[in-house]
């Protein structure tokens, strides 16, 4: 059996327990609980100063973070389902609440809490998030493939204002 196996292997998350991070407004770790640091297979040494994208699983759509993101910066909270890689290559799914954290008023950090997803919910996410990959990753792929004259005749259109 191949060592790539280990990567369709997947860690239940506990019911009882909550697994929480903080990062400062970049995205930077600051805090880690241990249930955190338990499911992903790190310690909570290893993830702390970390960007949270340590537990970016490739089969997240880019768009949900810009999304995220956009979210935070406009002041909301964002929620979603999310699958996360574990430092050993497994993988998890969790449905997250993302928001700030206030102090005297200003926006000083987020914060995010998660909790376990039902097994029907993971397989339709999983096929909504390779449909939307898919979509995105396209885009890309077409102009990764246009060879040079291609990429001049492009160029050419669009100096004659044609598209
Ligand atoms: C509080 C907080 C928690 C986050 N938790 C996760 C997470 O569990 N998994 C994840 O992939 N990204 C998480 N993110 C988003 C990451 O910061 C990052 O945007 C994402 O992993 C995509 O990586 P990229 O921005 O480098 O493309 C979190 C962000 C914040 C502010």
């Amino acid at each position: 059996m191949n060592s790539s196996f280990d990567s369709f292997i997947e860690t239940e998350v506990p019911q009882n327990e909550l697994i929480i991070s903080r990062t400062n407004l970049e995205g930077i770790i600051t805090h880690a609980n241990e249930t955190f640091a338990d499911i992903s297979g790190y310690s909570v040494d290893e993830l702390v100063g970390q960007p949270h994208n340590i537990v970016r699983h490739p089969d997240m759509p880019a768009s949900i973070f810009r999304e995220l993101w956009q979210t935070l910066r406009s002041g909301q909270s964002w929620q979603g389902y999310v699958k996360n890689l574990r430092a050993d290559g497994g993988y998890y799914w969790v449905h997250a609440i993302v928001s700030g954290v206030y102090k005297d008023g200003e926006l000083v950090e987020y914060k995010s809490l998660r909790a376990p997803v039902d097994n029907e919910t993971k397989i339709r996410m999983q096929r909504e998030y390779d449909a939307r990959r898919e979509a995105e990753e396209d885009r890309t792929r077409v102009v990764l493939y246009l060879s040079r004259d291609e990429i001049e005749k492009v160029e050419n259109l669009l100096n004659k204002g044609t598209i």
